[in-house]
């Protein structure tokens, strides 16, 4: 296979982002700090963000399927923080979520991450402590687990997408992360949309050329709407999970927080046309998200790509033994203003409001000290979502994946799924992975402010 394996801002020359050489066993650095990134276009000034290892985004993680990895966090940030390994089936007590599987790591203080890597796909990386805020000031990076045997692609491009709320003269973040007009609503969306952590980034590519892409939503709260022009191709993933049979792309591409999706994708540009991937979402203009420089030819290939290799475990779920449960999601502005219960107490909703709380996941705001759900190792379950407020939520689990159910159909395999309003969707997973699993809205500001609960599996 001949997909090279360039750090993706080579060629950009903005920041170093080459991971550093192990030496010894010891486990690598990953360095949480201040740095200065040119998100902005170049006539703006720099932007301070949160860093791992001075790079934004953080550093590229690329490691074999079944592989080891052990990073040491050293937090030399003025707050405490984690990391949270989205996506992967991780040991517990790795699962970086402050307050649930671990201590937040204080100013000066470090935590070794050390596992398994079991399931091949695009993951990423982010902060887990306070993560509205760590996450929109930039502490996230790709995780990239290799098939032994990849696809026959001529090259692989993470794309990290996200928009940033900068100040339009200063273009620094703005600080006001819990703007409950934010928190009640959509979620905090930017005013520049970016990839790998600058606005405008570009590519170049040949005609002919086949490449994957693997896009990563790393937004606090917008759901980005792509669609392809000058590559056409096929989704092969989700959320890391091969699809049995590759999907022509045909129109748009909705990746929600958190969300990935890999194509692999055929240049098919005209001489003179610029490829893109372009982004839709609320605006009524388009907006390059990717760019793509046509720099000659390649032969290209008739075929349809295979599909990737299944990853282990991607077992369907046994629904007929199934435990059924059902979580209702309410509040939000325009909402049916539930009391719920928080810190154990029932509330009303006003009062909830005056405590920056303003969703109910089941009737509960915020982490309880009782889980959603005890689910023994094992044990299939299937959940019905009932999204009773006049916004979208992009629902994560932690530690698993699940499968849509439509029917009695069992859809492909995500970590991460979009709930529109008014909608009930039902979910299926079995329950494998023994721990205390978080499971919350990937808006990071309404998984703040109610949306975060978690299921133990004993
Ligand atoms: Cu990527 Cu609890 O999240
Ligand atoms: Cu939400």
């Amino acid at each position: 296979i001949a997909f090279s394996r360039r750090q993706f801002l080579a060629g950009t020359g903005a920041l170093s982002l080459l991971p550093r050489a192990s030496l010894a066993a010891g486990p690598e650095g990953l360095t949480a700090e201040v740095a200065q990134a040119q998100i902005a276009p170049e006539t703006y000034p720099v932007t301070e963000v949160y860093s791992y290892g001075g790079a934004f985004p953080g550093p590229m993680i690329r490691l074999p399927q079944g592989g080891r990895i052990r990073r040491e966090l050293l937090n030399n940030l003025p707050v405490p923080t984690s990391i949270h390994w989205h996506g992967i089936r991780i040991d517990n007590a790795m699962d970086g979520v402050a307050g649930l599987t671990q201590e937040a790591v204080s100013p000066g203080q470090s935590f070794t991450y050390d596992f398994t890597l079991p399931d091949a796909g695009t993951y990423w990386y982010h902060a887990h402590t306070s993560s509205m805020e760590q996450v929109a000031r930039g502490l996230y990076g790709p995780l990239i687990v290799e098939e032994a045997d990849g696809p026959d692609v001529d090259r692989d491009e993470v794309l990290m997408l996200d928009d940033w709320l900068l100040d339009p003269e200063t273009a620094q973040i703005d600080p006001a992360f819990d703007h409950p007009m934010d928190l009640s609503h959509a979620g905090r969306r930017g005013n520049l949309i970016g990839t790998n952590g600058r606005y405008g980034y570009r590519l170049t590519a040949k005609r002919g050329e086949r490449l994957r892409l693997r896009l990563i939503n790393a937004a606090n709260a917008r759901i980005f709407v792509l669609r392809l022009a000058g590559l056409s191709g096929w989704t092969v993933a989700l959320d890391g999970m091969p699809l049995d049979a590759p999907e022509k792309v045909d129109g748009e591409i909705i990746l929600a927080p958190a969300q990935r999706v890999d194509l692999i994708v055929d240049v098919s540009a005209e001489e003179t046309q610029e490829v893109a991937i372009l982004r839709a979402d609320d605006d009524e203009e388009w907006r390059v998200q990717v760019g793509f420089d046509l720099s000659g030819e390649a032969t290209g290939r008739a075929a349809e790509p295979l599909p990737l290799p299944p990853n282990p475990g991607m077992a369907p779920v046994d629904l007929g033994r199934a435990t059924k449960l059902e979580m209702r999601m309410e509040g939000g502005a325009m909402g049916n203003m539930p009391s719920g219960r928080m810190n154990g107490q029932m509330m009303g909703f006003r009062q909830m409001m005056q405590d920056g709380m303003f969703w109910t996941l089941a009737g509960v705001a915020g982490m309880d000290e009782a889980p959603f759900a005890r689910l023994s190792r094992g044990e299939p379950v299937r959940l019905k979502l009932i999204n009773d407020t006049v916004f979208p939520h992009a629902m994560h689990l932690h530690g698993q994946h699940f499968r849509e159910i439509v029917g009695e159909v069992q859809g492909p395999m995500r970590d991460t799924l979009l709930s529109l309003p008014g909608q009930t969707t039902e979910i299926a997973f079995t329950a494998d992975n023994p721990g205390k699993w978080l499971f919350h809205c990937h808006m990071l500001g309404h998984a703040a402010s109610g949306m975060t609960t978690w299921i133990e599996v004993a």
